[in-house]
């Protein structure tokens, strides 16, 4: 038996526009969609590109989407698609590289956007005081920090799909995840209660549906736009 996968092949300057290839590769029931790119790469075509690293849900490399959807490919697997066939494209919203392969710098300019580590006032970094937190105070940001930056909720936010200048669902997320540590005490809300940061959402909430993790970026939104209209009605509350 075996199943077809479509994959996107593309080499930006040397193809006019990226085309669909199809691979039969063998249909079993344990492969994941990225054994079945593994596959095409080590027995039918080694030039196919794309990323992966852990294989295990963890390193956030092998993001692409899947009959349309972004979804990790070692956590999605062949028995969820019948007899196929499954459609492999690149990360929407991205600019391609080759074939599978997505362009990330600007979502890691996004992600140092909004300063991703504990600010302290009169410390120096490194820290190197000990700072002890409550199981209450951990649970508090711990969903936020769950995040493997697999850009699944880029590709799958129709704002930052439109206009690239949105700081995007998982960097705000990544800015509360700051807020709500009881270690910090920086003041990222500045810097998110833009037009092209909480005010550009549109509130569809796809970024939350497709995260392999679990992190509610939509909720981190909706908590700096509630923040926004506490200060609004008391200008010294923080968040
Ligand atoms: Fe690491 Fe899929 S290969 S998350």
């Amino acid at each position: 038996r075996t199943i077809t996968l479509e994959v996107t092949r593309y080499r930006p300057g040397q193809d006019s526009a990226p085309v669909l290839e199809s691979f039969d590769v063998p249909l079993m029931d344990d492969w994941a969609v990225l054994d079945g790119l593994n596959y095409i790469k080590d027995q039918l075509d080694g030039t196919l590109s794309f990323r992966w690293s852990c294989r295990m849900g963890i390193c956030g490399s092998c993001g692409m989407n899947v009959n349309g959807e972004p979804r990790l490919t070692c956590g999605t697997f062949f028995t969820e698609f019948g007899d196929g066939p499954i459609r492999i494209e690149p990360l929407k919203g991205f600019p391609i590289i080759r074939d599978l392969v997505v362009e990330v710098d600007d979502f890691l300019d996004k992600l140092r956007h909004v300063k991703p580590w504990l600010i302290r006032e009169g410390e120096e970094l490194p820290l190197t005081t000990e700072h002890a937190q409550t199981p209450a105070q951990l649970e508090a940001y711990k969903q936020y920090s769950m995040c493997i930056n697999c850009m699944l909720c880029y590709s799958a936010c129709p704002v930052y799909v439109l206009d690239p200048d949105f700081l995007g669902p998982a960097a705000i997320a990544l800015a509360q995840r700051y807020e709500l540590d009881s270690r910090d005490m920086g003041d990222r809300f500045d810097m998110l209660n833009l037009d092209e940061a909480v005010w550009g959402c549109t509130f569809v909430g796809e970024c939350t549906k497709v995260c392999p993790k679990h992190v509610d970026p939509a909720e981190a939104i909706q908590r700096y736009k509630v923040t926004a209209a506490m200060r609004s009605i008391l200008p010294w509350s923080r968040r």
